[in-house]
């Protein structure tokens, strides 16, 4: 592509992580406005997405819209539709990767090391009592409860005691269909960075993160000074190589492309669980990505630029 070329950063829509996708797509246009890019920012409404992208002339599309549309195939098949390119995800790989429930099965399939669970469906609602019980024995007490298609910690719970389980079994069917009930690894939170380079997936440098609250919530994601992040994270040379090994695994085995991030926990043994990967991670210049991209150089309008012509 050459710099006269429109770029359309689409952003916001109808999810529940609009508003920091909005802060995402900002900050994204900006960098790339400051690259001597021609930008046109579009508030995603997918009924006229395709007028606004002819009467702006975009060639290109980047995909600034987090969770739903965004992140779960819708966007990527309108855009296919189009003969638009845009950067990230595919459509497949996209609404693989927003489920965490059929990404759980792609995980186990290629034998990714991810934390013991159970799926429950629709049917398994109904008898609530039934599903404590089936946890209680096969998962133990302490045990994460998830909303199959929701992101930034929405529909996730974190259970220690017993009583915890059907309150959290309950707010998670308010939100989806199929929930995952994970054991609880303790230990520490990482997070691990990919980007495409001559179509083959690259760690950047692990992220450690620590909330001062003790629990990476939606408070602790995005109120600031809540959490610190320690990157490089200050592991041995062997624990950081195995992580990034499963992070390279996982956006394989989900087929991702461009940037994405892999989620992992990091147990006393230092033994990492995959946990999710995210295909439209956070890029206001204080996101992980960014300090991930900084460790090695790369600044902000940098990373936008090199992901804007990863486009496809
Ligand atoms: N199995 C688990 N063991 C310990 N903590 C977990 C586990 N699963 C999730 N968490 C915690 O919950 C947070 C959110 O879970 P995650 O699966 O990444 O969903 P999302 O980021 O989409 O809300 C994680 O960042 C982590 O702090
Ligand atoms: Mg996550």
């Amino acid at each position: 592509m050459n710099k006269q070329d429109t770029v359309a950063v689409v952003m916001g829509g109808p999810s529940s992580e609009a508003e920091i996708s909005r802060v995402t797509g900002t900050a994204i246009a900006d960098a790339l406005t400051e690259k001597g890019y021609q930008i046109e920012r579009i508030e995603l409404d997918p009924l006229t997405l395709r007028s606004r992208l002819e009467a702006c002339g975009a060639k290109v599309v980047f995909n600034a819209v987090h969770g739903m549309y965004g992140e779960d195939g819708r966007l990527q098949c309108l855009l296919e539709a189009l003969h638009m390119p845009y950067t990230g995800s595919r459509m497949l790989a996209s609404a693989v990767a927003m489920d965490k429930v059929v990404t759980k099965k792609f995980l186990v399939a290629e034998k990714i090391s991810t934390p013991d669970y159970l799926i429950f469906g629709k049917k398994d609602a109904q008898d609530l009592q039934r599903v404590k019980e089936t946890i209680c024995r096969t998962l133990g007490v302490q045990t994460v409860v998830k909303a199959a298609t929701q992101g930034s910690s929405i529909g996730v719970v974190i259970v220690k005691e017993e009583s915890g389980i059907i309150p959290a079994l309950e707010e998670a069917f308010r939100l989806s269909e199929n929930v995952l009930v994970e054991k609880c690894i303790s230990g520490r939170e990482l997070t691990v960075a990919l980007m495409e380079e001559d179509g083959a997936p690259k760690a950047l440098p692990v992220i450690m993160i620590a909330p001062h609250s003790g629990s990476y919530d939606f408070h602790s994601k995005y109120t600031k000074g809540a959490t610190d992040y320690l990157v490089p994270a200050p592991l041995t040379e062997s624990v950081t190589a195995h992580v990034q090994e499963l992070a390279v695994r996982t956006y394989l085995a989900l087929g991702l492309s461009g940037v994405a991030r892999v989620d992992i926990m990091l147990d006393e043994a230092g033994q990492g669980y995959v946990l999710e990967a995210n295909t439209v991670p956070g890029m206001t210049p204080t996101s992980l990505v960014p300090k991930a991209a900084a460790a090695v150089g790369i600044s902000f309008p940098e990373l936008c630029e090199k992901i804007l012509v990863s486009a496809k």
